[in-house]
């Protein structure tokens, strides 16, 4: 039986804005946190601790995390792959911390130059300092379908990464389709391969639609229960290391989905595609959300 209600977690700030090759100030980054929250999200990924010299676009993020009026209720979430970025988080309060792990090794070396062995010794004490701080541990998990050096990912392989993740204590994971390549089936086969380690509320699906397949996928996800999801406002995104990939499924398209299907999510269509639209137009270019873009020009 499909969920009744669904959780969506904006990771336009962060995903979708990581790989933008202009300049976005921390104000414009602020401004659509704030349009997002008002649009009715109750999670937010604002921004990532990582070297500037691999992502330039999050340079800023001590300053976005401070310029943020808090809503109560709502969670703000950043990416920190190391001690050195969790360090540099704490001081910006965040609610919850996502390591970032790959199901492949290839991509794994090219997006934090590590091995996945390597890689869980280095998030083992950042979750653990997270917990002791009382702050949430989210793990990402990439390419748990298909790599852009590797090609198809087995199921085992992400069955693996979610094994290793519960076991330094993340407390929920994203089924992530970095490049976008996954369809309904082979999405089926990655969520059931982390349902052996995690239960399904500690599950979410992260879609990137490359190749037009994510609504079909969290279609598919949905059928299998899972009632988190990422999705970034205006479609916005990539990953500056995973070559060709767009962004990730559009929230608007995502919203529109549901509601439709009598799936509440508590977000304001209307305010959401007005967030979108501010972005595409600091940005200079159309939404990427086929939702915003057919209600726009009604
Ligand atoms: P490294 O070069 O192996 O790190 O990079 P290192 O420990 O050898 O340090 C090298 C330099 O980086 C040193 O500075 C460190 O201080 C600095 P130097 O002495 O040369 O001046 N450094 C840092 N600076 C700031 N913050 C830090 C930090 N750590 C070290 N946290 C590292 C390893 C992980 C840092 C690097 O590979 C990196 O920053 N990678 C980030 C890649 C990234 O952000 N990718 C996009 C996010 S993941 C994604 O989008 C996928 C997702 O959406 C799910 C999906 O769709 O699949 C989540
Ligand atoms: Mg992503």
């Amino acid at each position: 039986t499909l969920p009744t209600h669904v959780k969506l977690i904006d990771v336009g700030p962060r995903d979708g804005l990581q790989n933008e090759k202009q300049t976005v100030p921390a104000a414009v980054k602020i401004e659509l946190v704030h349009r997002l929250q008002d649009a009715g999200l109750k999670e937010i990924e604002v921004t990532s601790f990582v070297s500037p010299k691999w992502v330039p676009q999050m340079a800023d993020n001590l300053e976005v995390m401070a310029g943020i009026a808090r809503q109560s209720g709502v969670r703000y979430s950043v990416l920190t792959p190391n001690m050195k970025g969790f360090e540099a988080a704490l001081a910006s309060k965040p609610d919850e911390i996502v390591v970032f792990g790959a199901a492949s090794e290839a991509f794994s070396q090219k997006n934090i130059n590590c091995s996945i062995a390597e890689s869980i010794e280095r998030f083992a004490p950042v979750v653990a300092a997270a917990l002791a701080a009382g702050i949430n541990v989210r793990g990402a998990m990439s390419c748990t379908v298909g790599c852009p050096y590797e090609g198809d990912i087995a199921p085992e392989r992400v069955g693996y990464l979610a094994g290793l993740m519960k076991g330094i204590g993340v407390q929920r994971v994203d089924v992530a389709d970095t490049i976008g390549v996954g369809t309904p089936l082979s999405v089926q086969r990655a969520i059931e391969a982390t349902l052996a380690h995690f239960d399904l509320n500690h599950i979410s699906g992260h879609f990137h639609d490359t190749y037009g397949q994510a609504l079909s996928n969290t279609l598919a996800a949905l059928q299998l229960g899972v009632f988190n999801f990422q999705s970034s406002v205006a479609g916005l995104g990539g990953c500056p290391y995973a070559k060709g990939a767009t962004g990730n499924v559009a929230t608007e398209d995502v919203v529109y989905l549901l509601h439709g299907m009598g799936i509440a999510t508590g977000i304001d269509l209307d305010k959401l595609i007005d967030a979108g639209q501010f972005i595409s137009d600091f940005l200079g270019r159309p939404t990427n959300s086929r939702v915003g873009k057919a209600l726009l020009n009604k």
